[in-house]
C-alpha cells in the first residue's frame, strides 16, 4: 500500500515518487496552496496540494483533522524550511490523495491536553498522540533490550499458568469461577511466585518470564491492578549472585535502551539503616535530607509527647532539618502536619530558628515552652540546623515515627524543590522476616512466605521471629521501588516452620501448598530470584509520571477499563453455568 514512511522522508528521497499513508494532523489553506501535515508512526511530513491538478486540490481542501489518507507524490526541497520536525525540510507534491477513512466527531483534539477520563475512554485515539507513541516505543526497547541481554546469557523463558491457585504476594486475589467444578475458584496470579521455583527443583538453572500478574489492591499513582514483571529465578545461587547479576543487567540495559548512565556498583543499605536515616524502605537518595534521631537529648524533659517515645525501647523521636524553613507560613506548616496525618502522626511539632545566638530566645516554636538552652543546643548540633532553618519533630512508635517523617521528607523535599537531578539507584537489605500486624494480631511476611530466614535452622528463627532478618532485597531508582527478590526456603522443615509462624496451620498448608512442601522433599536446590516491575522501569526510562502512560490500555484507580466498560454484569445464564449466584449490592 505504501512506499516509505512519513517520519522517515530524507535527503535520499528528493525527487522519488512515493506512496505515503496515514493521518492527516493538519491542513492549511495558504491562498490557493492546501498544505496537510501526513503523520504516521515514525513522524510528520507536510503535503502539499496545488491548484493546477484540481482533482487532487478538491480532495485536499475537504481533509479534514485525523482522516485516514493515502498519498502518492513526488518529494521535493521546501522553501521555508520546519526545524521542528526532522522532515522540515522536504515536502511531498502530491499527484493523488485518497481519503481512506474519514474521521468524524473526534471526542477530543490530539493536540489539545484531554482530560484524562476522555483518554482512557477513547484509548486507541490517545496513544495515537506523539508523546503516548514516545512512551510506549521507550517501553518497547526496554523489553527488547532486556530479553537480548537474558537470551545472550542462557536464561530460558518459560511461561506459567494464569489459571492457578492463589499465590500470596500480600494483596486480594482476582479469582475465576469454575464452570466444571461447581463452586470451585481458579485464582490469576499475583507473581509466577510458585511456579519458578518448582522450575528450579525441575532443573531448568535460570528461567525468566514476561509475567503478566494480577493483584486486587488499593491502587495508586504506580500500581495497576494488572501489571507486568521481568520475573527472574536462578538455582544453586546466593545473595550477590543474583543481585551482581540483574544489577549489571538493569546497568547495561538502561545505558542501551535509554542513554542512562547508572552508577557502578550500585550502593547498598539496610533496611534498618534505609529506615533510620530516611523513614523509608525505598529512599529516594536524590534528597540529602536525613531523619536525625534527638530522642537521647529529650528523654529528660517534662514534656510527654517526646519524653514518653523517648523513653520507649519501640520509640522514636526524630527532627527533620528544612534548609531556609523559617519562612513556612502557618497554613504551609498545618498542611506538612495534615500530610504527616495521613501516615499516623498525632500532631507535628516544629521550630524556626532565627537566632541561635540568643538561645531560646532565638527560636519560634510552639514547643519552646518545654525545652531548656542545653536541650535546644544539643537538638541544634544534632541536626547541624542554621539560622533560617525550621526543624520539624516527629515522635511516637519507631515504625509510625519512621513512615510519616520519611513520607515528610519527601514532601518537603518535592514541595522546596531540593530533589536532585540525576539517577540514584541503590539495594536495600536485611528485610525484617516478619512484620506484626496490630489489626491482625499475627505476623505477616515482609516480603513472601518463602523467603529464606538469614538462620539456617528452623528451631532458631522459631524461638526470636520478631528480631529473624530474612535473605530479602530490593533494587530501588529514585525513590521507586522496582525490584525485589529473595534467596528462598529450599527445605520443607524451614517452609513449615515459616508457615506455622505466619499462622498458616497444618492442614491449611497441605491445602494451599501442599505441592510445594512436597517438591521440596525431592532434592529441591538452593535458590534465589527477583521480579522487576517493567511498567515501574518504563515510567523511570521514559520520564513519566503515571503508570498509565506506559500500559496500552491500563485500568483507572477504581480498576475500571473505561474503554471496554470492563467490569461489567452478566447474564444469568453465564451465571448460571458458573454455578454463581450474585448478592445484589444494598
Ligand atoms: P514484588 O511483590 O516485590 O515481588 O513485586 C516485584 C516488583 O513488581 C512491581 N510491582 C508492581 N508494579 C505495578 N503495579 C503493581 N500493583 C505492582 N506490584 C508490584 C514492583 C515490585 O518491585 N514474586 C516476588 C518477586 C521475587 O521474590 O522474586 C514479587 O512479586 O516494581
Ligand atoms: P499537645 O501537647 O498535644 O498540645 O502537643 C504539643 C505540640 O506537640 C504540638 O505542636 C503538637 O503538634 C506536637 N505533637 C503532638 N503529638 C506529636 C507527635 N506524635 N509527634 C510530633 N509532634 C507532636
Amino acid at each position: 500500500m505504501r512506499s516509505h514512511y512519513c517520519g522517515l522522508i530524507g535527503a535520499g528521497d528528493v525527487g522519488r515518487t512515493v506512496v505515503l499513508c496515514g493521518w492527516a494532523d493538519a491542513r492549511r489553506d495558504h491562498g490557493g496552496v492546501v498544505f496537510v501535515d501526513l503523520r504516521d508512526h515514525e513522524g510528520i511530513v507536510q503535503v502539499v496540494a496545488d491548484p493546477d491538478r484540481a482533482d487532487v486540490f478538491a480532495i485536499a481542501s475537504k481533509v479534514g483533522y485525523e482522516d485516514c489518507l493515502r498519498v502518492t507524490g513526488t518529494v521535493r526541497e521546501r522553501s521555508n524550511i520546519n526545524e521542528k520536525i526532522p522532515t522540515g525540510r522536504f515536502e511531498i507534491v502530491a499527484d493523488a490523495i485518497e481519503l481512506l477513512n474519514t474521521a468524524r466527531d473526534l471526542p477530543f483534539a490530539l493536540h489539545e491536553n484531554p482530560n484524562e477520563e476522555m483518554r482512557l475512554k477513547y484509548r486507541y485515539l490517545d496513544l495515537r498522540r506523539p508523546h503516548m507513541q514516545k512512551v510506549m516505543r521507550a517501553r518497547i526497547k526496554l523489553v527488547q533490550a532486556l530479553r537480548r541481554w537474558l537470551d545472550a546469557r542462557g536464561f530460558q523463558d518459560i511461561e506459567t499458568p494464569i489459571l492457578t491457585k492463589a499465590t500470596p504476594e500480600g494483596a486480594r486475589d482476582y479469582l475465576v469461577p469454575s464452570r466444571v467444578h461447581a463452586g470451585q475458584f481458579y485464582a490469576l496470579p499475583q507473581s509466577p511466585q510458585l511456579f519458578k521455583q518448582l522450575l528450579m527443583i525441575a532443573g531448568f538453572d535460570r528461567y525468566y518470564q514476561i509475567a503478566r500478574c494480577f493483584r486486587d489492591e488499593d491502587l495508586r499513582a504506580d500500581r495497576q491492578p494488572e501489571f507486568t514483571q521481568l520475573d527472574m529465578e536462578f538455582a544453586f545461587v546466593e545473595e550477590r549472585d543474583v543481585q551482581d547479576t540483574v544489577e549489571a543487567m538493569i546497568r547495561d540495559v538502561f545505558r542501551e535502551a535509554a542513554g542512562i548512565e547508572l552508577a557502578d556498583p550500585f550502593p547498598r543499605m539496610t533496611w534498618l539503616e534505609a529506615m533510620t536515616r530516611y523513614g523509608s524502605d525505598k529512599p529516594d537518595l536524590r534528597i540529602d535530607l536525613e531523619l536525625t534521631d534527638i530522642g537521647d537529648a529529650v528523654r529528660h524533659l517534662d514534656f510527654k509527647v517526646f519524653a514518653e517515645p523517648a523513653n520507649d525501647a519501640d520509640g522514636r523521636v526524630v527532627a527533620l532539618c528544612v534548609p531556609g524553613g523559617h519562612e513556612l507560613s502557618r497554613k504551609q506548616l498545618d498542611a506538612y502536619a495534615a500530610h504527616a496525618a495521613k501516615f499516623g502522626a498525632r500532631g507535628l511539632a516544629w521550630l524556626k530558628l532565627e537566632d541561635a545566638a540568643k538561645g531560646l530566645d532565638g527560636v519560634n516554636s510552639p514547643v519552646a515552652k518545654f525545652l531548656d538552652e542545653a536541650t535546644l543546643a544539643s537538638i541544634l548540633e544534632r541536626t547541624g540546623a542554621r539560622d533560617g532553618d525550621a526543624l520539624l519533630f516527629g515522635a511516637g512508635k519507631w515504625k509510625t515515627v519512621s513512615e510519616f517523617m520519611g513520607a515528610l521528607r519527601l514532601k518537603v523535599a518535592r514541595d522546596r524543590g531540593l530533589v536532585g537531578e540525576g539517577w540514584k539507584p541503590l539495594w536495600v537489605t536485611d528485610f525484617p522476616m516478619f512484620e506484626y500486624d496490630e489489626a491482625e494480631r499475627r505476623h505477616v511476611a515482609l516480603h513472601h512466605p518463602f523467603t529464606a530466614p538469614k538462620v539456617d535452622d528452623a528451631a532458631a528463627l522459631v524461638a526470636d521471629p520478631a528480631h529473624a532478618v530474612s535473605r530479602g532485597y530490593d533494587m530501588v531508582l529514585n525513590g521507586a521501588e522496582i525490584g525485589g527478590g529473595s534467596i528462598r526456603i529450599h527445605r520443607p522443615e524451614m517452609q513449615s516452620a515459616v508457615f506455622r509462624l505466619l499462622g498458616i496451620g497444618e492442614g491449611e498448608a497441605r491445602a494451599k501448598f501442599g505441592f510445594l512442601l512436597d517438591a521440596l522433599k525431592f532434592g529441591a536446590p538452593p535458590h534465589g530470584g527477583i521480579a522487576f516491575g517493567i511498567d515501574r522501569l518504563a515510567m523511570l526510562a521514559s520520564g513519566t509520571e503515571a503508570i498509565r502512560d506506559v500500559i496500552a490500555f491500563p485500568k483507572t484507580t477504581s480498576a475500571q477499563d473505561l474503554m471496554t466498560d470492563a467490569p461489567s454484569p452478566i447474564d444469568d445464564r453465564q451465571l448460571a453455568e458458573l454455578h454463581v449466584r450474585v448478592q445484589k449490592a444494598e
